[in-house]
């Protein structure tokens, strides 16, 4: 616990887990179930896998099992937490936040201030900053701020399906932080338009205009990119360049193509602004001084931009890129699981390193801002253990899933439906499920028994974060 005297420095992600369900389906299944050119969805939105959700599964028990397994492997306690806040665009009521949900796993700590950040895909990233603030403010109380983001991201039938997913990560906020949020540079873009929506209560799926949701996402990479760069400028005294400046970009992920030439779009970007000193400005300059709505749709313009961007893609985004290849898109907590792969597959040798977080929620709100790396990440890359969780997973066939997704429809427009009349065993070990919801549509969650090799992980104390704390 801080004095109140003492001001919190270094503030960022301290730890991190990311949850997703045990199930997902091939999307070179789902090209040959659709009837769609093979290729389709693996080549041509560079998707592998799609996770997916039972009965009895919804955004409120994925988030409570991400925050049990981020308190016991981490060896917090609720009390620990002193900040709560959640993101999410799952709504399963109007009024009543998921926040409160989780409220049943800090049992006498009531003291957790905080509630559900709602606008699309940018939630978990409104939680984030909100913490993030909080700690850095007169108003903390010396605890760790919890941020819960994620989604069950299900569409109707046709071309936006295989950009569906599921998954909710967990992020402890607090100072002196491995993860350290650059908050000077942070800049974002916010407009009105209707590129993805949920207007229709008895529906989970949304309204979406796909190709206008992808234009204002490269739009608003553009707009945040100079802010950003501008902010870079001011704070640094020093040009800002995508290359000698950034060592890792993660965006968030609806697919991964999206993804790449988003980065290019980057590349591109950088170009214009500095022609003179950007090692992408050779290759690009037949277009530099195109017009800007002509660049959104020239092909010559995109193909140009991923082939000069393409080995820095690989580089410095492909990695981050896996766990939205493999379980797809999470909506809110798509970015943050992007953290969650990179931090996977890299070691102690990224430390120094900065990371560009793109943030993109439909209606729109954007923010592109940067985490720099100040410490060991050993600690989270054991406590996700993601390869090894990805590979243990319960492959479907696309019949399955197609069946799962109708056996939702049926009951989300049903709310007196009983999802105890569905079994349980495909569920994990120490998982929350929704058990029931009784005639005044509320709703109670239940955990499966923890098996003995959980309960040894718990009881090894990862943790080295009380030791951070001022
Ligand atoms: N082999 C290889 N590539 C192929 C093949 C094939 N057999 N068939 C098509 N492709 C390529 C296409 O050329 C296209 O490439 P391009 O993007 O470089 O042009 C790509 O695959 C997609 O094919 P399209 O025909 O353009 O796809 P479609 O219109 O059917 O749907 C879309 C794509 C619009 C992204 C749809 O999946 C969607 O609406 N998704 C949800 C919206 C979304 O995720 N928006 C992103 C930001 S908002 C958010 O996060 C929700």
């Amino acid at each position: 616990m801080a004095s109140s005297s003492s001001r919190p420095g270094n503030v960022g992600i301290l730890a991190t887990y990311l949850h997703f369900p045990s199930t997902y389906v091939k999307q070179s299944s789902l090209e040959e179930f659709d009837g769609v050119a093979a290729g389709k969805y693996t080549l041509g939105l560079g998707q592998e896998q799609m996770a997916f959700c039972g009965p009895r599964e919804d955004t409120t028990s994925l988030m409570m099992t991400a925050v049990s397994e981020l308190l016991t492997r981490y060896n917090l306690t609720p009390n620990d937490i002193g900040r709560l806040e959640v993101g999410t665009e799952s709504l399963v009521d109007k009024s009543k936040s998921a926040k409160t949900s989780l409220m049943n796993l800090f049992r006498d700590n009531t003291a957790l201030e905080g509630v559900t950040s709602m606008n699309a895909c940018y939630g978990g990233t409104a939680a984030l900053l909100h913490t993030v603030d909080w700690v850095e403010s007169s108003a903390w109380d010396g605890r760790y701020g919890l941020v819960v983001c994620g989604d069950v991201a299900v569409y109707e039938k046709g071309p936006a399906r295989p950009t569906g997913g599921a998954g909710v990560v967990a992020m402890l906020v607090g100072p002196n932080a491995p993860l350290v949020m650059e908050s000077s540079m942070r800049s974002s873009h916010m407009e009105d338009v209707y590129d993805f929506y949920k207007p229709k209560m008895d529906s989970e799926y949304p309204i979406v205009d796909g190709k206008l949701s992808n234009s204002c996402y490269l739009r608003s990479i553009d707009i945040c990119f100079n802010r950003y760069a501008d902010k870079f400028e001011k704070t640094f005294k020093k040009p800002f360049s995508l290359e000698k400046d950034v060592q890792h970009a993660i965006f968030h992920l609806p697919y991964t193509k999206l993804v790449q030439k988003s980065f290019a779009r980057m590349a591109y970007d950088d170009a214009k602004r500095s022609p003179q000193s950007s090692k992408y400005a050779a290759k690009l300059s037949p277009f530099l001084n195109m017009n800007i709505e002509e660049s959104y749709t020239s092909r010559d313009m995109e193909k140009a931009s991923l082939e000069v961007a393409a080995q820095d893609y690989k580089e410095k985004v492909f990695p981050s890129t896996l766990a939205g290849r493999r379980i797809g898109n999470m909506y809110t907590g798509s970015l943050y699981a992007g953290l969650v792969a990179l931090i996977a597959q890299s070691n102690d040798s990224i430390i120094g390193n900065r990371a560009l977080m793109f943030s993109y929620g439909s209606g729109l709100a954007a923010t592109l801002f940067s985490l720099k790396v100040q410490g060991s990440l050993e600690e989270q890359r054991k406590a996700n253990d993601l390869i090894n969780r990805l590979d243990n997973r319960v492959e479907a066939s696309a019949k399955d899933y197609t069946t799962a997704m109708e056996l939702r429809e049926l009951e989300w427009s049903r709310p007196d439906a009983a999802p105890s009349t569905h079994p349980t065993e495909r569920l994990q070990a120490g998982e929350y499920y929704l058990s029931r919801v009784d005639a005044l549509h509320r709703r109670y969650y239940e955990r499966m028994p923890l098996a003995a090799s959980t309960m040894r992980t718990s009881a090894r104390a990862f943790s080295t974060l009380a030791r951070r704390l001022l």
